[in-house]
């Protein structure tokens, strides 16, 4: 793996779901592109397809037609187990709430991502150190969701995201429950390890601020995606 590989690919994805006696069109060829070490933005009306579109790129969801290639793994050619294969792992998700686990710690949340996948030995620990010391959460390895900020359980959940070692990160609104600041810092955090850890990383916000911290700022529209600025220098 290496940076600027395209990780994440949709090609021609199109979504249609039934909506009465009519064919609703929530996706209408998209194609995207999403390199490794760098970040996209899309934005979009509510109801525009933004959750959609993560889902299937995801590969939580099939699309109607058209594809997804995830690190060069066509979805379209896979079979349903060998896909939450590749969904497990290389892709991560970060929502809109951290979703965390009551009671454990901040480093047990990351922890318990490598005990399920049967890697947690001494590395694993100190991936789960080096991330949350890097998301600023270096002094707080011992706290308990309740015992952080909405934005610091946001960052462990970032943290936790790279636990797995994805090369996409996929994250829905992952600001929106968060006061400006709070939401800065997210989505600072979220610059910063996309281009560390060399992941693509699709960010989905309601609120279209903090643009300038991503590469590319696109925007959901009609089902399509559109450039909602020019790409950075
Ligand atoms: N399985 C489904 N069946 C019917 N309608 C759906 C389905 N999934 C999503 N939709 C509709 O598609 C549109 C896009 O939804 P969504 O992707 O959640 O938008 P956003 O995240 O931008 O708010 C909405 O109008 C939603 O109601
Ligand atoms: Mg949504």
């Amino acid at each position: 793996m290496t940076a600027n590989e395209v990780a994440l690919q949709l090609d021609h994805v199109t979504v249609r779901v039934r909506d009465g006696d009519e064919s609703l069109t929530i996706l209408d060829g998209v194609d995207l592109d999403a390199r490794r070490g760098e970040m996209v933005t899309v934005t979009g009306r509510s109801g525009s397809g933004k959750s959609t579109l993560l889902a299937v790129a995801g590969l939580l969801r099939q699309p109607t037609s058209g594809d997804v290639i995830i690190d060069g793994q066509r979805a379209s050619s896979l079979t349903a187990r060998q896909r939450s294969r590749v969904r497990r792992d290389h892709v991560a998700f970060v929502h809109q709430f951290a979703q965390l686990f009551p009671s454990l710690r901040a480093i047990e949340q990351l922890e318990l991502v490598a005990h399920i996948r049967g890697e947690l030995d001494d590395r694993a620990r100190r991936r789960a150190r080096e991330l949350l010391g890097e998301l600023g959460l270096g002094d707080h390895l011992d706290r308990l969701p309740a015992q952080l900020s909405g934005g610091e359980r946001q960052r462990v959940a970032i943290a936790r995201a790279l636990m797995a070692h994805p090369s996409v990160v996929l994250a829905d609104e992952p600001t929106s429950a968060l006061d400006p600041a709070r939401a800065r810092q997210v989505m600072e955090a979220l610059a910063d390890e996309t281009r560390r850890r060399e992941v693509a990383t699709i960010v989905v916000i309601h609120d279209p601020t903090h643009l300038e911290l991503a590469d590319r700022n696109l925007e959901l529209m009609d089902g399509r995606l559109h450039m909602a600025q020019l790409e950075r220098a």
